[in-house]
């Protein structure tokens, strides 16, 4: 019997909350559906976010009711035990084991799905749900409020009303309690590490996918599960492209490397961007950018704590960055001209951070009542201005063009203040020219 990789009880903690939060409800949720990536072979299965934060539970095929009060409480449906696709993919824990070992109130094949959540829903007011995930699925959900429709007989009463489960929970999620941030700030750790590695190791001419290499290299080695999303690796202008996909490209001394990479830990992920020179150091016109840019990226930083509205970020690092694009003469013109027309996103078109959790962009409201909310102890965010001036933007400076940077760290916002956790990854430029292909220390 393979024992289940967490300790149960932070899952039945975090059920006792959800119970706390959605009375008389049902919250439905379904596993991800396994993905092919060619024939025979699916793509390496990562199990839902917000199934995982309540039950635990790995394996796709399986669906999670719960509903706080009523008996059975937490209700999983799972794969059958098969001998024969055991032999091929591995252990299954079947109906029994997800009962006993995940501590379930009740267990059923998932093929009882249809017959059985209709009965399920018979006791509760409202659903939450997410739709437009899967769509087979989500059919599968209006087919049971058919059914339990129709077992009310002549009542005239409609369908349950359905929320948006992924709200709900995105609520939960937000705020980190100390267990998690702990294990948050360990996926920082292992991820601003397996950065000084990359540091230590890149090389001219090297390719960018020896330098996720290294990366993955790193991070497994400190215990990670896996990335905590697609590494970005980006040598020269590839860095204005800001979710650069190839990673295929021969690294060139006198150009900058952008990595963007983040250590999954325990179903928590790191996020940390660096930029620095492939042949350790910085050409003049590069320092101008990258400084400029860690000096916005520090102030950010130094703003924040509790009540500080979240939308405040963003209002200062485009402020910051409109005096850059001014002072380096990608852009001319007046400041608040710039600003309201958003001329500026020629150059920084993205925002400057997002929630930080189990999903890397995570789950929350960002906005409360129509008011950008403000930053509480306990959220967790990543702080990442950046400049990008395309190769071919012949109104830019020839000196900048191609040169793409971002600088990006988790925070964790404390009662006065906030963490860095990661600080461990240089981003100073005198200490990354020290350290960077000098090899391992
Ligand atoms: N790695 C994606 C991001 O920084 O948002
Ligand atoms: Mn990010
Ligand atoms: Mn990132």
């Amino acid at each position: 019997m393979r024992r289940p990789q967490f300790d149960m009880t932070v899952f039945k903690e975090r059920r006792a909350q959800l119970a706390q939060c959605a009375p008389g409800s049902a919250v439905i949720l379904p596993s991800h559906p396994e993905m092919m990536r060619q024939y025979d072979v699916d793509h390496r299965y990562r199990p839902d976010s917000n199934l995982f934060y309540l039950t635990g539970w790995e394996e796709p095929e399986s669906v999670f009711v719960f509903r706080p009060g009523q008996t059975p409480e937490s209700v999983l449906f799972v794969r059958k035990k098969d001998v024969l696709r055991e032999t091929w993919d591995g252990f299954r824990y079947g109906p029994e084991g997800a009962g006993s070992e995940f501590h379930m109130d009740k267990t059923y094949l998932i093929e009882e799905l249809d017959a059985v959540l209709p009965e399920l829903l018979k006791p509760v007011e409202r659903i939450y749900y997410r739709f437009n995930v899967d769509s087979a699925f989500d059919h599968r959900v209006l087919a049971a409020q058919e059914k339990f429709r129709v077992s009310l007989g002549r009542t005239g009463r409609g369908y349950l009303p359905i929320y948006d489960s992924w709200e709900l929970l995105g609520e939960m999620r937000l705020k980190k309690a100390p267990y998690e941030a702990g294990v948050l700030r360990k996926a920082c750790e292992i991820t601003a590490k397996a950065h000084v590695d990359v540091m230590k190791a890149v090389k001219p001419g090297m390719n960018e996918r020896q330098v996720q290499g290294i990366f993955l290299g790193s991070i497994f080695e400190q215990g990670a599960a896996r990335e905590g999303y697609n590494t970005i690796v980006a040598g020269g202008a590839g860095a204005t492209t800001l979710h650069y996909v190839f990673n295929d490209q021969p690294l060139n001394g006198g150009d900058l490397l952008l990595i963007d990479a983040g250590a999954e830990y325990e179903y928590f992920t790191g996020d940390i961007t660096r930029t620095y020179p492939i042949n350790g150091k910085f050409t003049e016109p590069q320092k101008r950018v990258y400084e400029a840019v860690l000096k916005v990226q520090k102030e950010i930083v130094g703003m924040i704590k509790p009540g500080v509205p979240f939308a405040k970020l963003q209002d200062a690092t485009i402020s910051g960055l409109v005096d850059v694009m001014l002072d380096l003469r990608l852009l001319k013109g007046d400041k608040k001209a710039i600003i309201e027309s958003g001329e500026f996103r020629r150059y920084y078109p993205h925002g400057v951070s997002h929630w930080l959790g189990m999903d890397v962009h995570d789950a929350g409201l960002y906005v409360v009542k129509g008011e950008s909310r403000p930053i509480e102890a306990g959220m967790a965010f990543t702080v990442e201005p950046g400049l990008y001036i395309p190769a071919n933007d012949t109104s830019a400076p020839a000196e900048f063009r191609g040169i793409g940077v971002r600088i990006e760290d988790d925070i964790l916002v404390t009662g006065d203040g906030c963490e860095n956790m990661t600080a461990a990854a240089p981003k100073e430029i005198a200490e990354m020219e020290a350290i960077i292909g000098q090899g391992k220390a």
